[in-house]
């Protein structure tokens, strides 16, 4: 016992517990409300949290203790909510970000997975992050071309369309699934995109942050001012050319790397 104060604190705890509750006490009980549930859910709000700072990157896995925590939360009001709120950043910036030039060259990018549609139907049979990506099991549900719109974007994507810009979807899905990936965003309700790149053979091989950044110079090449990208993924963001502005939405499940 190196501390006597911590250990006569500890003890009155308990002691003060057992009276309260003394009709149904148990130790699993007190270590639920006042211990290890509660520092675990500190623990992975913070692993979250640092995701989406991107403080913790190319992780392969979420940690196994916290996969119940982000289930909870991927479908949860609040990532609802936290989407919601970078979109509606997305229409302030609108508002006054852009002096559309009205010859064509007004370009916005969005990713696909997690931010136009959700992989979360999947993630939800399939371990929900604790597991390492299966491709080959991942892309035969992408090619069911059923995931779910989101619909927040949605609406946005349609907003954005119709104020000028020319939509580019960006996607670090492979080739061989545009057609399921065109029939998936059709189905759900997107359509007018002015172009859909997939990971060629050639593009497989390099980071997905080169490949990404790799089109937008293309994009650039061509003409396009790129007023803004929204995207999941913070790979999506970075190297060069950069968009003026960039909004990330929320994802905790994988690390695009
Ligand atoms: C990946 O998924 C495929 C198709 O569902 C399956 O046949 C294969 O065994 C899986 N691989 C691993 C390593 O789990």
């Amino acid at each position: 016992m190196g501390n006597p104060i911590l250990f006569s604190l500890i003890f009155c705890t308990f002691f003060i517990n057992g009276l309260v509750v003394s009709a149904d006490w148990s130790i699993l009980d007190l270590k639920r409300t006042n211990g290890v549930g509660d520092s675990l859910k500190k623990y992975c709000e913070s692993w979250r949290m640092n995701v989406e700072m991107h403080n913790i990157r190319k992780f392969k896995v979420v940690p196994q203790e916290c996969v119940p925590y982000i289930k909870k939360y991927m479908r949860s009001s609040q990532y609802k909510a936290d989407s919601e709120r970078a979109l509606e950043e997305v229409t302030l910036y609108l508002t006054s970000c852009c002096s559309l030039e009205g010859d064509g060259k007004d370009a916005w990018i969005f990713d696909v997975d997690d931010t136009l549609i959700s992989t979360i139907p999947y993630f939800n049979k399939h371990g929900f992050g604790g597991e390492k990506i299966n491709s080959t099991s991942l892309e035969k549900w992408m090619r069911k071309s059923e995931a779910p719109a989101l619909k927040h974007t949605l609406e946005l994507f349609h907003r954005i369309k119709d104020k000028g810009f020319k939509i580019f979807l960006i996607s670090s899905r492979r080739e061989p699934l545009r057609s399921s990936t065109v029939d998936n965003l059709i189905q759900v309700g997107y359509h007018g995109w002015s172009g859909l790149t997939l990971r060629g053979l050639d593009d497989e091989a390099m980071e997905v942050q080169n490949y990404k950044s790799r089109v937008r110079q293309l994009l650039v090449d061509e003409g396009y001012r790129i007023w803004g990208i929204i995207g999941d993924q913070w790979t999506s963001f970075h190297g060069h050319p950069r968009a003026k502005r960039a909004f990330k939405l929320p994802n905790s499940i994988y690390y695009v790397a």
